[in-house]
């Protein structure tokens, strides 16, 4: 499928009508959750044939986009019912084959790595410190072949060296900047937008 054509569909997801702040739940829009699966496909062939999962899948944006382009079985994950339902009703309505479980990231486990490739925008720990560490660790165990993430840029130094030193990444590398909007989604949000520079990473476990 055309990356035009995926941002378009992506488009028409339904998002979190009543988002849960303690869960940072803010969606990834269309614009750059195209982009992260088509460059995780047609530049390092992570999705087409593979088995995804999408961490704190929310309403389903990567976990679909990862079916749009090819994935041969897609899990989405999150610990919020709600968000899950939503995230079913959005891939009916796309056509698109994901399962989906409620789970908290943190107490997933694995007899090995059954999972080629693992995408998210995790929580960046704003409210819980550490939760996008915490994701990351888990992604680590379970993924045989990479890792795409959204982390803040303020934290680069930071990833790259729990990354390889930690998680005994074979590589750490940042693929690009973007700048994320956050819509006005929570009361504290002085302004409309809120626009905060993230890295788009690809692991290689
Ligand atoms: C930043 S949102 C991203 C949502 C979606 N992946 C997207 O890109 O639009 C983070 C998601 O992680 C979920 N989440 C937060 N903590 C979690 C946990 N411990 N385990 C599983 N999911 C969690 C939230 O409910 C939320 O849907």
């Amino acid at each position: 499928m055309k990356l035009k054509q995926i941002e378009s569909l992506l488009g028409r997801i339904q998002q979190f009508s009543n988002p849960k702040l303690d869960l940072e739940q803010y969606p990834t829009g269309p614009h750059i959750a195209s982009r992260m699966l088509y460059t995780a496909e047609n530049t390092f062939g992570d999705v087409n044939g593979k088995v995804v999962a999408d961490f704190g899948c929310g309403c389903g944006t990567l976990g679909i986009a990862s079916a749009f382009l090819g994935a041969d079985y897609v899990i989405g994950i999150d610990v919020d019912l709600k968000s899950l339902e939503t995230a079913s009703q959005n891939a009916e309505n796309l056509e698109v084959d994901v399962d989906l479980i409620q789970c908290d990231v943190k107490n997933l486990s694995s007899r090995g790595q059954v999972i080629d490739t693992v995408v998210m925008n995790p929580p960046f720990g704003t409210r819980k410190k550490g939760s996008d560490m915490e994701f990351l660790s888990v992604a680590f165990k379970v993924a045989s072949q990479a890792v795409y993430s959204l982390h803040k840029t303020s934290t680069r130094e930071h990833i790259k060296r729990v990354a390889l030193r930690d998680f005994s990444a074979n590589s750490a590398e940042v693929l690009c900047e973007l700048r994320f909007d956050v819509p006005q989604l929570y009361k504290f949000h002085k302004k409309k937008e809120v626009d905060i520079a993230v890295d788009l990473w690809r692991f290689v476990p």
